[in-house]
């Protein structure tokens, strides 16, 4: 049978919140039609923003949200979203179906969403068509307590600066935010963080666009150029990363639902390429920044596969199954294994587009929650807890040449003391006859959860909402140090030790 050993006397470091952090883009049906329904509409909704979404995102504590894009940030002038709304310029959307652009969410109203999620925002800075300018006036307009911007933003409604803190200069500036070299792009940096000003008591968190997948050079370029500012100090605190998981070749073509073993297994191979790609990341990031003072933001990864059928190809809206579910916990396992360079992610997107927590209805119909949101719901344990060494004899599987865990699994120590711990089994055939064996500490008998389908291509539909999601985990045996567990093929199971 096997192990996991759980070091329960050795917490390590502080797995931080914020490596369950969410993307929202004007892309699809995600802002408009997803969480904005507008003042106006019948959907319940505060200032605009749907009620029944905020919810379902409060509860599983989203510690921050990444806006405008994406691709439309490089696309997007601050300024044309402030004021009032009548008076806002429609623009097209042109990475994103060509769609009109109301400008209808801007900055207050995006703040506002913040507010009632009870998140941090981060917002993501042009660099591609914007100027040095534009952004530090951005900043300044958030974050200064006074001067003609700070009045502006009164008039408009709003007198306390927001002291936003996570500001993204640039995204994916190797492509659509403007197909620069990483080194032009490093000077570029260089200048727009230079003028995006700290103000009183909201010191900026700034996050240069990052390398997608393997690209090593792009990391080592940016830390040897960009690393250090004048005074020594580093000039970028987080350097990101994009990875999405994407079975076959571009444009994805791999249906959401209609997979057999082999397409589950692809998709838990290449999901595992991320533990590859931080892996290899972290060790450029070590040369230059052995303290690791500059974080590798995740702030990009996800599922990717065809469009549903009949919706339009540029929103990007796909269904999801338990293989979505296996897949968020793989990869906020390896986020885990790596939380003392890792420490801000963004799951793509948070709904209607891509990996989604949550789907809508055209017109603002019913809601459903995907079971990646399940899953989000039970790592909130994790949240800010200190990781536990976790040790598996559970092996590896191979497909298509490439490596992937049976079983993967964290564990973590809670401020009031209780261990949580989240394993998944990668088989989509076989139970996992699991030991947990703890040290440190005897385990006293457990609350357990399991995200589990028997039909792995089952999906939650507006018909049947819940058709995935978790139920109590049966037959959890406590005996001494040892937990005997069986985890179902192709599930997630969260246990709580008290
Ligand atoms: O999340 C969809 C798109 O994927 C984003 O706009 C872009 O940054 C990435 O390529």
């Amino acid at each position: 049978m096997p192990k996991l050993t759980i070091h329960a006397g050795e917490p390590g470091p502080v797995i931080d919140r914020h490596i369950f952090g969410h993307f929202a883009e004007h892309l699809g049906r995600c802002i408009y039609d997803g969480l904005w329904v507008g003042e106006n509409s019948p959907v319940p909704n505060v200032r605009g923003w749907r009620s029944d979404l905020v919810a379902a995102l409060r509860q599983i504590r989203i510690p921050n949200l990444r806006w405008p894009g994406g691709c439309f940030a490089d696309d997007y002038h601050w300024r044309e979203g402030i004021g009032p709304r009548d008076r806002r310029p429609r623009r097209i959307n042109a990475h994103w179906g060509g769609v009109i652009e109301s400008n209808a969410v801007g900055t207050h109203e995006f703040l506002d969403l913040c507010a009632q999620l009870g998140c941090e925002p981060y917002l993501a800075g042009n660099v591609g068509s914007g100027s040095p300018r534009e952004l530090r006036e951005w900043v300044e307009y958030c974050n200064a307590a006074a001067g003609t911007l700070a009045d502006e933003r009164a008039a408009n409604g709003r007198r306390e600066p927001w002291k936003v803190r996570l500001w993204g200069v640039g995204n994916e500036t190797w492509g659509c935010g403007g197909n620069m070299t990483v080194e032009y792009y490093a000077h570029e940096y260089r200048r727009f963080a230079t003028y995006t000003r700290d103000f009183p008591q909201a010191p900026l968190y700034r996050i240069a666009s990052g390398a997608r997948n393997d690209d090593y050079h792009w990391t080592d370029v940016m830390m040897r150029e960009a690393f250090k500012g004048p005074l020594g100090g580093p000039l970028l605190q987080g350097l990101s990363l994009h990875y999405y998981t994407v079975p076959g070749d571009w444009p994805p073509r791999h249906p959401a639902t209609g997979f057999d073993h082999a397409g589950w297994k692809w998709v838990m191979a290449l999901g595992w390429k991320m533990d590859d790609y931080v892996r290899g990341h972290r060790a450029v990031m070590d040369r230059y920044d052995p303290a690791a003072k500059t974080s590798l933001v995740v702030d990009e990864w996800g599922s990717w596969y065809a469009p549903e059928p009949g919706t339009n190809p540029g929103f990007l809206h796909q269904q999801q199954t338990v293989r979505d579910g296996v897949l968020a916990a793989l990869t906020l396992n390896i986020f885990i294994d790596h939380c003392e360079r890792v420490r801000i992610a963004n799951l793509a997107q948070t709904v209607n587009v891509l990996q989604a927590v949550a789907l809508t209805e055209e017109g603002g119909g019913r809601l459903v929650l995907t079971p990646t949101w399940d899953v989000l719901a039970m790592y909130a344990a994790h949240h800010d807890a200190r990781r536990l060494p976790v040790h598996s004899d559970a092996g590896r599987s191979r497909h298509e040449g490439m490596e992937y865990p049976n079983v993967s699994a964290t564990a973590s120590l809670a401020a009031d003391g209780a261990v949580n711990v989240t394993a998944c089994n990668t088989d989509p055939a076989a139970p996992a006859e699991l030991t947990l064996a703890f040290t440190g500490r005897v385990p006293a008998p457990a609350d357990a959860r399991v995200l589990a389908a028997p039909v792995l291509t089952t999906c939650n539909t507006y018909d049947q909402p819940r058709a995935v999601t978790t139920r109590p985990l049966a037959g959890v045996r406590v005996n001494g140090q040892n937990v005997q567990l069986t985890l179902p093929p192709g599930s997630v199971a969260a246990l709580r030790f008290a």
